[in-house]
């Protein structure tokens, strides 16, 4: 429902300036009477204009690595990471007890090679040092049967590129992930959506024509000229490839699916290297033959007993929207992560910004999430965007505001999801890097102990979640979903917590106050207090 007094609301919230008292030293400054020239006066309430702040502070120059502590690999099979460290350059890397097989680039600091056929724990101290410091941290590499034990971390290209995507816009983003400081958060994955496979039909010859060749092999189209050698590349800066296919004739956007050629295409895409399957229910509805859970699982099923019997590791993500309650069953077929919902892209709300739906549907299945096994409310839709619902999808900077941003990037941390950011790797400008780059944001995303957050609580105006993480602390997210800058308080009752506790504001990664009961902050409009509770000694 339209609140109607949202325009209300926003005018004096812009009138009066109101930052609120958590962010008023950080430089928040609303533009006095601006509002979006987006917001049509009819159709939309306005919506307060909000200059791009940083909340989160440079890195220090000193090493510090960050992202995942424990990685998954399979018995024999390549792992291949890159060690997510911020500081200046040049870095020197080295690792103590690595396995021999797997090789450490001491200036780059990527580990790569077969994992040992042994199974078990090998407690790797990483180690990193510059002209600044130095400093260690221990890398839990588990080889055994699972993968993912942290939620995948990366980008896709959909929301910028849907079917204009190619090998050139691929190897630009892997350069761009090193480049703008992301990999050295853990950002990991490169991965291509849908339109890299040959459209039958299609008259534009750089994507239409034979979409296999004689023997039956899947071609990908003259936009990707090699992609063996584009999936290599990747792999020469430490990070991973990842690509999409759907069970059925066609794709999602009508291009080639794997549809009685499940086996051949997987064992190609391991041929080509390639580390991570997006598996899409676009179009195999028509073979599917029901709509029944079993009916469902299949193709799934069907897919991850191929992916098992590879000699490379995928992790499997599942594209079903949700359908048949996709987390009770998804990690059972053999999913490390699943999507939820429909296209975040396509969400519409008439209250808040569509993330925010699809965000608290996601939320309400957090006791399913667990290492290895993910819900996924989709991808990170900020920066440069190519907008889903217009007929024009020539990429442009996100509607969103910079509080929203920010409550974006908090809402799919708390939940342990996976952290694909979907905008232009070539614009990638500070503001953006600063929603996406937070270490203490991205340690809670990356917890080990692999819980996602229990919603707490949930009005109109709140919504408010809490994640358990290994070191015994809870993360605590306050979102305001209102329209104006208001005080939130959850209290250690609410929270399941008691005595004093040690309270740390992880967006400005920053100690408050400890608290005795509760914590309150002044909240902004659709902004979010994101905290760190330890108990205090
Ligand atoms: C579906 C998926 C999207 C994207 C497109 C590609 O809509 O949900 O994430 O992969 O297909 O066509």
């Amino acid at each position: 429902m339209p609140n109607p007094n949202r325009r209300q609301f926003a005018r004096r919230l812009v009138l009066a300036g109101l930052g609120g008292a958590a962010c008023a030293s950080y430089g928040l400054g609303l533009a006095r009477g601006a509002e979006s020239s987006a917001a049509s006066a009819e159709a939309a309430p306005s919506i307060p204009k909000e200059e791009p702040f940083l909340l989160t502070p440079k890195p220090p120059a000193e090493p510090r690595i960050n992202g995942p502590k424990v990685a998954g690999v399979r018995p024999g099979h390549e792992f291949i990471f890159r060690i997510p460290c911020t500081g200046e350059r040049p870095m020197q890397f080295a690792a103590d007890n690595l396995p021999k097989s797997i090789a450490l680039d001491p200036i780059q600091g990527i580990l790569r090679g077969p994992a040992p056929q042994q199974r078990g724990e090998y407690v790797v101290t990483l180690r990193a040092a510059n002209r600044r410091g130095k400093t260690s941290r221990n890398l839990k590499i588990v080889v055994g049967d699972m993968l993912a034990l942290t939620p995948p971390m990366g980008w896709n290209d959909w929301y910028c590129w849907y079917d204009k995507i190619t090998e050139q816009l691929m190897r630009q983003a892997a350069d761009a992930m090193v480049k703008s400081g992301m990999a050295d958060f853990g950002y990991q994955y490169v991965n291509i959506d849908d339109c890299w496979m040959v459209k039958p039909g299609d008259p534009d010859p750089m994507i239409g024509g034979e979409p296999r060749d004689a023997q039956g092999r899947i071609l990908p189209n003259k936009r990707f000229p090699d992609i063996k050698g584009m999936v290599d590349y990747i792999h020469s800066l430490g990070l991973r490839a990842g690509l999409y296919t759907s069970p059925g004739p066609l794709t999602c956007a009508r291009f080639e699916g794997s549809y009685k050629h499940e086996e051949q295409d997987a064992r190609q895409f391991a041929e080509w290297g390639f580390d991570f399957l997006k598996y899409d229910w676009c179009s195999y509805q028509q073979v599917a033959g029901g709509s029944d859970l079993e009916s469902l699982q299949l193709p799934y099923k069907r897919m991850s007993n191929i992916l098992q019997k590879l000699d490379r590791d995928f992790v499997f993500n599942l594209c079903q929207y949700g359908r048949g309650d996709v987390w009770k069953w998804g990690a059972e077929v053999g999913g490390h992560c699943w999507r939820t919902t429909g296209d975040v892209g396509l969400e519409k709300d008439a209250r808040l910004p569509g993330f925010y739906s699809v965000g608290m549907k996601n939320a309400e299945h957090w006791e399913y999430a667990r290492p290895g096994a993910w819900n996924d409310p989709d991808y990170i839709l900020i920066g440069i965007v190519g907008p889903t619902r217009s007929k024009d999808r020539t990429p442009r900077p996100t509607p969103l505001t910079p509080h929203e941003q920010y409550s974006y990037m908090a809402m799919w941390s708390l939940m342990a999801a996976p952290l694909f950011f979907s905008g232009d790797m070539n614009r990638l400008d500070e503001f953006t890097l600063n929603v996406l780059c937070n270490a203490e944001v991205i340690e809670v995303n990356q917890d080990p102990l692999g819980k996602q957050a229990r919603i707490v609580r949930k009005t109109d105006d709140d919504f408010v979640l809490a994640k358990p993480l290994e070191d015994g602390s809870l993360a605590v997210g306050l979102f305001n979903l209102a329209e104006t800058a208001r005080q939130m308080t959850v209290s250690w009752n609410e929270l399941g917590l008691s005595g004093r506790q040690r309270v740390r504001d992880l967006w400005r990664q920053k100690d408050l106050d400890a608290a005795a009961d509760q914590f309150s902050a002044k909240v902004n409009r659709h902004g979010v207090a994101m905290v760190r509770l330890w108990r205090a000694p």
